[in-house]
Order: structure tokens, then C-alpha cells, then sequence
């Protein structure tokens, strides 16, 4: 409620408004309220005539939906302040149409090592060609992404840059958002609403210079406590599937449907022989990304050494100066078949590294079934190189923790697949680990004595052997 003194005011400034007023007020407000900044005091937009905004394309590039979602939320915000938004996926975007377009904001996440989502492809690879200019695109791009990978927001950079490359005209700062995006998405929408009605007044607010991308502020972690760690196959298996319980610190905010990002631990046999092969002591400090680390430390925690990425192997040919074949290679295979000559090559080969990207499993427990733990179902990937056998990197580093061990997480929204109204029935198809947020959706189901109906397809390879969560799945239903 407001103070007698503030409602006159306010009652005073509402009667001597108009209709197209009232709206503008309205959607102002709430786009300040929804971008948290009320605290702040606002920057004053001068009200324009509804004819006079202008016509903006919301374009999103999206792999699991997050993109999908602001750019939901911001076409909404934009209608609200009576701009006329159109809103379209990126896969369905015609290009051509590009060229026609005054304001185009895109919402992009970044996908495998650095690449626009499958979905975003065309577009991304049509504006990587030249021989077109945009000169009349005024432009401002939302990059999604994960600070744990080495190319953080790459494919929304990218745009970015293109389109400037291009000709068109940077409105606003690109903006790159960690996994906790909403806050640093909803300042985003406000500049770019402040900056449409700026310009509509009259006044550029083209942004030329270098783009100075807002730091996020990064996601939170949970640390976890493994109380149980179950090999679900039997013996017979050519499998080895992982059922692990984790005790979480602070209750955990998660839904089914989500996901846990999980940073794996080098092997220490590797670290060490690693270490021996560059003949160095692990217990020498350097300075990583602003942090001081022993080499030691460094190569267990943060550096990808197992399995090296293309662009690293040819970097590291470029240092030890020697042709290296495209092959699946780790460092230690690297160090004792090609070596590096000196310190300074080898402080060199620490440079190229990229940090250990965090692995992502489907949630298998329920918040209302399992309180205070989160469970994960997490099969031991198993591989050849050379005939020799290999384990991939995170689900051997999770096959091996014993109980009692405890390691960082973070959570992974995934507002895309949720389960429906309680009432409505549903068919889920999950086979091998494919079934773990299937038993999340299942676990809460039950807790929550939801009446829709639930189908469960699953299969493995032997019945007998990899029937996996079978007395549990067996007790929810008497089918098979
Ligand atoms: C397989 C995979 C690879 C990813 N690679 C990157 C990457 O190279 N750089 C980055 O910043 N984020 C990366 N991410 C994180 C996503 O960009 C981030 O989760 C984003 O919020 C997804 O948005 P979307 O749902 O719109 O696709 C990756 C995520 C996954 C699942």
C-alpha cells in the first residue's frame, strides 16, 4: 500500500494519463519488477507513441530449452511494453530474411565443444559466409553456456561478432549467462527495452565499441557424501551400471527431469606418471587462472589430460615441432611419444590444456521420496584403443568412489521435461540408464499419490542380468 502522499500522486498521474500511457506505464513496471533492478533507481524512459516502436525478431538457438525459455520471457516482456515481437526458433528462421530485419536479438546456447545447438547450425553457418552485408541490422545476442567448459558461450560470441562483422549495428553488450542465468537474462531485457525505447525517441544507442560481456556469477554447488554405491547388474553382465546414493549438505533444489553436473577427478596413477615423464616435482606452484596450485593439484583437478581434443593434440604438435596423427590421445601417451625438449616447452604444454568439462546425469531419486539425498544411475563407459581397454573419465572416476567419499555437484535445470498435472497419465521409454529419470518420475509419483496413470518401456540386454531397479519397478506395478 502506498503512503497517503504517494497514492495522490500516483491517483493524480493515472487520471491525467491516457490509454497508450497507462499501457507504457504498465509494461514498464513490469519489466523493472522482473528484472529485479526495482532497488536501483531507473533509468527514465521517455513514453513514444505506440506507432513509433519498433518491430523486433526474437530468434533462439536452443538444445535442452533454456534459450527457448527466455526468449519466451522476453518476447513477453517486449509485448508488454508494446512492441511488436515476433518470436522464432532458429532452425526455423529463413535467412534470407535477415537482411530485411531492423532489430534481432538472439538467445543462443553453446553446445559440444564450442558449436552453435544442431538447431542453430544453418543460421550460424549462413552468417559465417561472407559476400552479404547487413548495414541496416541493429542486433544484441544472449549467449547461454557453462563456465566449467574451456569455451564458454563460444557459439554466442560468435554470432556476435559476425553480425558485426557484417554491418549490423551492436545495441546492446552481448550478454554471457552461466547455468544461473535468469538474473544476469532479465537485466539483459531490460537494457535492451531501454535502449528500443531510446532509440525510438530519436536518440542512437548503438554500442561500437569492444563488447564488454557482464561477468556471471556463476552456479551453485553442493558438496555430496556417497551413502551407497550398488552395481546393479548381475554377475553374467557385460555391464557394469552404478546405483549411487549421495547424502547432499543444504537441502537440494532440484525437480525430476533434472540433471547433476559432476567435474571428475584425473586418475592418480596417470597424474603421477604424468609427472614422471616430464620429469617434474608436482609439488611446484604455478598460477592458473588467477589461482595458485601445485602441478600436482592442477593435473588431478582441473586439466583434461585423459583424452585430448583435436585443436589441443595439433597445438602440442606445434610446441614439440613434430607431425602427430588425428588419434584418440591422452597427454601421457603425448609426452612419451613425442617429449618435449625443455622446461619451456613443458610450461608451454600446461598452457594448451583445457579444463576437465563436467559430465551430466539424470536425477533417479524424487525430492518428495528421497529427502536430503540425490541418487544417480551411472554406467561404466568401457572402450578399446589398441586393443587395450579403456574406461571414459567421469563414469570410471564415479564407479570407483567408496562409500563415504565425498565430491562437488552442481544442478542442471532442465525446465523442458517435468512431469505433467498429477492427473494426467503418461508412457515413458527409457532403456539401460535411460530408465533414471524415469524413476524419478515414478518415485514422486508414489510419494506424492499422484492419480495419472504411468507406462514404463525399459529394456537391456538379459533379462536375468540387467533388469535394472526390477524389485522396485516390479512393487509400483504388477505388469512386465
Ligand atoms: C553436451 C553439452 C555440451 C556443452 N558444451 C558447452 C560449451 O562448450 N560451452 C559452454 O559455454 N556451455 C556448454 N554447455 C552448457 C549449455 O550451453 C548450457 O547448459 C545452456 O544453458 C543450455 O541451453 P539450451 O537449453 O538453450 O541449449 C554444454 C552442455 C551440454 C549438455
Amino acid at each position: 500500500m502506498l503512503p497517503e502522499h504517494k497514492l495522490k500522486a500516483f491517483l493524480d498521474l493515472l487520471k491525467s494519463s491516457g490509454r497508450e500511457e497507462l499501457a507504457w506505464m504498465n509494461g514498464y513496471l513490469a519489466g523493472l519488477l522482473a528484472s529485479g533492478q526495482e532497488q536501483q533507481a531507473p533509468v527514465p524512459v521517455q513514453p513514444v507513441s505506440q506507432s513509433a516502436l519498433p518491430k523486433i525478431t526474437i530468434a533462439y538457438g536452443t538444445e535442452t530449452g533454456n534459450s527457448k525459455k527466455l526468449a519466451i520471457d522476453f518476447a513477453t516482456q517486449a509485448k508488454k511494453n508494446g512492441i511488436n515481437a515476433k518470436l522464432v526458433s532458429l532452425d526455423q528462421y529463413r535467412v534470407n530474411d535477415l537482411s530485411k530485419e531492423e532489430y534481432f536479438f538472439t538467445v543462443i546456447s553453446t553446445q559440444g565443444e564450442g558449436e552453435p545447438p544442431a538447431a542453430a547450425k544453418k543460421f550460424y553457418d549462413h552468417i559465417h559466409q561472407n559476400g552479404f552485408k547487413l548495414e541496416h541490422l541493429k542486433y544484441g545476442v544472449l549467449a547461454l553456456g557453462d563456465t566449467s567448459y574451456p569455451l564458454f558461450c563460444k557459439a554466442g560470441e560468435d554470432v556476435d561478432s559476425q553480425l558485426q562483422k557484417l554491418g549490423g549495428k551492436r545495441i546492446v553488450s552481448l550478454q554471457k549467462c552461466d547455468t544461473d542465468f535468469q538474473t544476469e537474462a532479465n537485466g539483459w531485457f531490460s537494457q535492451v527495452l531501454q535502449n528500443l525505447h531510446v532509440n525510438s525517441n530519436g536518440n542512437g544507442a548503438v554500442i561500437t565499441a569492444p563488447v564488454t560481456a557482464k561477468k556471471s556469477t556463476g552456479k551453485k554447488t553442493y558438496t555430496g557424501t556417497i551413502l551407497s554405491h550398488v552395481n546393479l547388474n548381475d554377475r553374467g553382465s557385460e555391464k557394469q551400471t552404478y546405483h549411487i546414493e549421495v547424502a547432499v549438505d543444504g537441502e537440494p533444489d532440484y525437480q525430476p527431469g533434472d540433471s547433476i553436473g559432476i567435474i571428475p577427478k584425473n586418475h592418480k596413477v596417470l597424474v603421477e606418471s604424468i609427472l614422471a615423464l616430464a620429469g617434474i616435482d608436482g609439488e611446484k606452484s604455478l598460477t592458473w587462472r588467477n589461482e595458485n596450485i601445485s602441478i600436482k593439484n592442477l593435473l588431478t583437478h582441473k586439466l583434461n589430460i585423459a583424452y585430448l581434443p583435436e585443436r589441443v593434440v595439433s597445438k602440442y604438435a606445434a610446441i614439440v615441432k613434430q607431425e602427430i596423427p588425428e588419434t584418440k590421445i591422452g597427454l601421457a601417451e603425448l609426452l612419451r611419444i613425442y617429449p618435449v625438449k625443455d622446461a619451456v616447452q613443458l610450461d608451454e604444454v600446461i598452457g594448451i590444456l583445457e579444463p576437465i568439462t563436467p559430465r551430466l546425469y539424470s536425477v533417479s531419486s524424487s525430492p518428495a521420496a528421497h529427502t536430503g539425498e540425490m541418487h544417480i544411475t551411472v554406467a561404466r563407459d568401457t572402450f578399446c584403443i589398441n586393443k587395450e581397454q579403456k574406461f571414459g573419465l567421469c563414469s570410471d572416476y564415479l564407479a570407483q568412489l567408496p562409500e563415504n567419499s565425498v565430491f562437488e555437484f552442481y544442478v542442471n535445470r532442465n525446465n523442458q521435461f517435468r512431469l505433467p498435472a498429477p492427473g494426467k497419465d503418461i508412457i515413458m521409454i527409457g532403456p539401460g540408464t535411460g530408465i533414471a529419470p524415469f524413476r524419478s518420475f515414478l518415485a514422486e509419483r508414489d510419494a506424492t499419490s499422484a492419480k495419472g496413470r504411468n507406462w514404463l518401456f525399459f529394456g537391456e540386454q538379459h533379462f536375468i542380468s540387467d533388469f535394472l531397479y526390477q524389485t522396485e519397478i516390479q512393487n509400483w506395478g504388477p505388469e512386465i
